[in-house]
């Protein structure tokens, strides 16, 4: 048996339809999904972990509850069977210095050190989130863009193949990360999506320092394009 964490959000609805397609018949946890459980209190933990091996977490908070989600599901799982925990994290969590990224990077250290077997996987920034930065603008006349920053989007059905694959094989560790086919211009993406002008803001600060440098781009792995994506969304 398979447990989808956050099979309800934007990766996990991927893994849980790859994991379907696949003829699996994941469960799905959040706090609406099929299995009811709250990963921040540990609340229906226990009864959704009940035969599984391998648990895809893919659930997240962005109010920085993802070490005590962790920590409750670890807890759990040693209480269950000890499943295989496959664990989607973000490129650059150990080099940008966003306290979310800081979050994810304990949970990181946490999941090897829990005595579990584990597998970690990096992946780049989403279409998904870069999509979400443009069209926070909408309104805009134009859109205000971090200037000279790159990144490398990726499609959650990538992202989810992936995961899928290494939820079928055994406990790898850290494996290497995982980026989508093309490394962008911020202001290039922006471009395939509006027609409007762009306005290039040089930002200071460590974490603009770090896109500038490349330290959220990866391997080129996924082959869905942004472009591809946008006309999928339409
Ligand atoms: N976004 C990116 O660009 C990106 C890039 C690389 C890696 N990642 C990582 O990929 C993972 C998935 O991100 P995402 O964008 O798919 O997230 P998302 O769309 O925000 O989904 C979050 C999921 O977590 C569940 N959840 C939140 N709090 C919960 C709780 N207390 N108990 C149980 N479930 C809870 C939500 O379900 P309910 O609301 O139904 O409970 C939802 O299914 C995250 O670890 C993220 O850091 C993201």
């Amino acid at each position: 048996m398979i447990l989808v964490t956050g099979g309800t959000g934007t990766l996990g609805r991927a893994v849980v339809t790859g994991l379907r397609a696949a003829g699996h018949t994941p469960r799905v946890l959040s706090r609406r999904g099929d299995t009811r459980g709250d990963l921040r209190t540990g609340a229906g933990l226990p009864a959704a972990l009940a035969g599984v091996e391998t648990v895809v977490h893919c659930a997240t908070s962005l109010r920085r509850h993802d070490l005590t989600h962790a920590a409750n599901l670890v807890d759990a799982a040693r209480g269950a069977g000890r499943p295989h925990v496959v664990f989607a994290s973000i490129v650059g969590v150990d080099t940008i210095p966003l306290p979310y990224y800081r979050t994810k990077l304990a949970v990181e250290r946490m999941l090897a050190s829990s005595g579990l077997p584990w597998t970690v996987l990096r992946a780049t920034q989403f279409h998904d989130l870069v999509l979400r930065l443009f069209t926070l603008q909408r309104w805009s006349p134009a859109l205000l863009l971090p200037a000279g920053t790159r990144f490398q989007p990726v499609d959650v059905r990538d992202v989810a193949a992936r995961l899928i694959e290494l939820a079928a094989g055994g406990p790898a560790g850290r494996v290497p990360d995982f980026g989508g086919p093309e490394v962008r211009r911020l202001r290039d993406l922006a471009r395939a999506y509006t027609r409007r002008p762009l306005l290039p803001i040089p930002l200071p600060g460590k974490v603009i320092r770090g896109y500038r440098t490349g330290a959220n781009l990866a391997e080129k792995a996924g082959t869905i394009t942004f472009e591809q994506y946008l006309e999928d969304q339409r």
